[in-house]
């Protein structure tokens, strides 16, 4: 039977960082109190459209795996922080790459976006409805953030990976998955004034106020990724200590620590990158995907486990075996254009304008619940 195996990836992350320090010079937190909650260090702001980072991760990740873009088949963009809705990123990233000829489609289920998109890239390709795959995990979350929250506002930040995937008879790519909703807990993660539910309420488009049971999430994530993990374990039977590596999403270190630890992989088996990115939603698994086989933490034939949730509550682990290839066949010398300004300008230039636009609105700076949890 076909199977997807990942030829090409590739990162487009933005250079400005946003540090602990930052985040205290205009809300009532700690550099200590960040550390020790989450392990989060620094976070990226992106002076970019998340479709930019995304080409650029496209253009890497096809070069690396030498496809031709004009051969490209589909494309699967996820995300929850899109440009504009209508049209859709995917047919964006079309256009800026040339694929003239791929099916483009936009996935979101939050920070699962990516994982999913691999889950649906995947059964497509082994369907035979294509022959290759472009999966995009992106987040531009910095202008939709409550930056007055500091519940959540230390908790995220902007990113983007790619990879390709393509048929082959060999048993490599991804094994198995186990995708899952825990649509009672919905209500734990809600994004105020994303969505049309919202016009004619008295808010300012685009403003936000971010519902957030941190300690429900963690709680429901935990539960639900080691449950997930157990399964497409069991699925594909292959045991914990056959793991080479765990590429989880990456919301809070002691999330992580966990889920392992529970699913009895040691943490020296786990690629991190919390500290230096925080939370990049669907951006997290692939950009720490990509990082891990630039570091050698990837093998020819490794098996990786990727287990992640994310608002919905969307739950899912996965299973891949990598192939014999760690190195790209070809590389772009192409970067994202210069930053001029520094991640916290970029950052109180976002605040001024929400502020501005509440003033000018006269509207509260809460927008109104939707009634019920639903
Ligand atoms: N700085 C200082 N104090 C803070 C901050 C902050 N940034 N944020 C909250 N606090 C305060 C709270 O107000 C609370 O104060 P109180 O006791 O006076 O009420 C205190 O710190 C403790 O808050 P807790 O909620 O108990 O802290 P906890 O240890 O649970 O950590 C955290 C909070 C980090 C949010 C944790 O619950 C968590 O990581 N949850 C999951 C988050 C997550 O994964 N989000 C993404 C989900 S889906 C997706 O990825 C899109």
């Amino acid at each position: 039977m076909n199977r997807a195996a990942i030829t090409g990836w590739g990162a487009a992350m933005p250079p400005a960082v946003l540090t602990n320090a930052d985040l205290s010079t205009f809300l009532d937190t700690t550099d200590e109190w960040i550390t020790t909650r989450t392990g989060m260090q620094e976070r990226r702001i992106s002076h970019v459209s998340a479709t930019e980072m995304a080409t650029l991760a496209a253009r890497r990740a096809l070069a690396c795996a030498r496809l031709d873009p004009g051969d490209l088949e589909l494309i699967v963009y996820g995300s929850c922080s899109n440009d504009e809705q209508v049209p859709n990123s995917a047919s964006a990233v079309q256009a800026r790459i040339g694929s003239a000829r791929a099916a483009s489609v936009d996935l979101n289920t939050a920070c699962t976006s990516f994982l999913y998109g691999l889950s649906a890239a995947s059964g497509m390709i082994r369907a035979g409805s294509v022959r290759n795959a472009l999966v995009i995990g992106v987040e531009l979350i910095s202008p939709y953030m409550d930056w007055e929250n500091r519940n959540v506002a230390v908790l995220f930040g902007d990113g983007c990976a790619a990879v390709v995937l393509q048929a082959t008879d060999r048993e490599e790519g991804l094994l198995g998955d186990d995708l899952g909703c825990i649509a009672d807990a919905r209500a734990a993660l809600r994004v105020r004034g994303m969505g049309c539910a919202y016009a004619n309420r008295g808010i300012v488009f685009g403003d936000t106020a971010w519902d957030f049971d941190g300690q429900e999430i963690f709680r429901r994530a935990v539960q639900g990724m080691t449950r997930a993990s157990a399964a497409v374990l069991q699925k594909c039977g292959v045991t914990p200590e056959q793991i080479d590596l765990v590429v989880p999403h990456q919301a809070n270190l002691r999330i992580i620590e966990a889920v392992v630890t529970r699913t009895g992989i040691p943490m020296e088996k786990v690629m991190l990158t919390v500290q230096r990115y925080g939370n990049m939603s669907a951006a997290t698994v692939p950009v720490a995907l990509t990082e891990a086989v630039a570091e050698g933490r990837v093998k020819p034939g490794s098996f990786i486990l990727m287990p992640a949730f994310g608002a919905g509550l969307t739950m899912c682990a996965h299973l891949v075996r990598w192939g014999d290839r760690v190195a790209p066949l070809a590389t772009i010398e192409d970067g994202l254009p210069p930053c001029t300004k520094t991640a916290l300008e970029m950052v109180n230039d976002v605040r001024a304008l929400k502020a501005g636009a509440r003033e000018r609105s006269g509207a509260g700076l809460q927008p109104p619940a939707l009634a019920g949890g639903g």
